[in-house]
């Protein structure tokens, strides 16, 4: 018996330390690295997509200053499916072409392959959106608009 224990035991330990290693390690996906909301997908939005989408200019309905609203989402409801965004309409308006009317942003200027890639990672990771968080539109919309 003795010697047998002797050879199982460090069998044993290495594979305890084997499922230690593994205990820490992401659960899946390890090629997409969390999205920070506050960093990543904020400037994103409020830099391409707030202009027309806040409470002043309200396209489609959608506003997207915060999170209660924009998981509400616009004419057509929700926008953002967390978990799923090859579902989210807020992902979808993006891959179309200018052929139609609802590929987003309207003007000439593609959200970059890089940007695409946060929005859909982020929504994919149940689309977080800390407490507290509110996008603003670019402009100075007050002093410049009179409604
Ligand atoms: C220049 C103004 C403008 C900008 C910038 C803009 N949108 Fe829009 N958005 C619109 C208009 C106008 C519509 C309605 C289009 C239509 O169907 O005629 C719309 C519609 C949408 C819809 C459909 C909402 C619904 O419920 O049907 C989504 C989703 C959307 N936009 C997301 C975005 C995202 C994401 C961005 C940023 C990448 C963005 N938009 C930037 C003007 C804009």
């Amino acid at each position: 018996m003795k010697p047998l224990t002797k050879k199982l035991i460090p069998g044993a330990a290495i594979l305890l330390g084997c499922l230690a290693a593994c205990a820490n390690c992401p659960p899946h996906r390890a090629s997409t690295p969390q999205v920070d909301f506050a960093q990543q997908v904020k400037p994103l939005l409020e830099s391409r997509c707030l202009e027309c989408h806040h409470w002043r200019y309200l396209c489609a309905g959608l506003n997207l200053e915060t999170k209660t609203l924009a998981m509400k989402g616009g004419r057509s409801g929700p926008v953002i499916m967390p978990g799923a965004p090859e579902q989210s309409l807020l992902y979808r308006v993006l891959l179309l072409g200018h052929d139609s009317p609802v590929a987003m942003p309207p003007t000439p200027e593609r959200v970059e392959a890089e940007d695409l890639k946060i929005l859909h990672d982020w929504i994919l990771q149940k689309a977080p959106w800390p407490a507290g968080i509110y996008l603003e539109p670019p402009q100075d919309w007050p002093s410049t608009r009179t409604n």
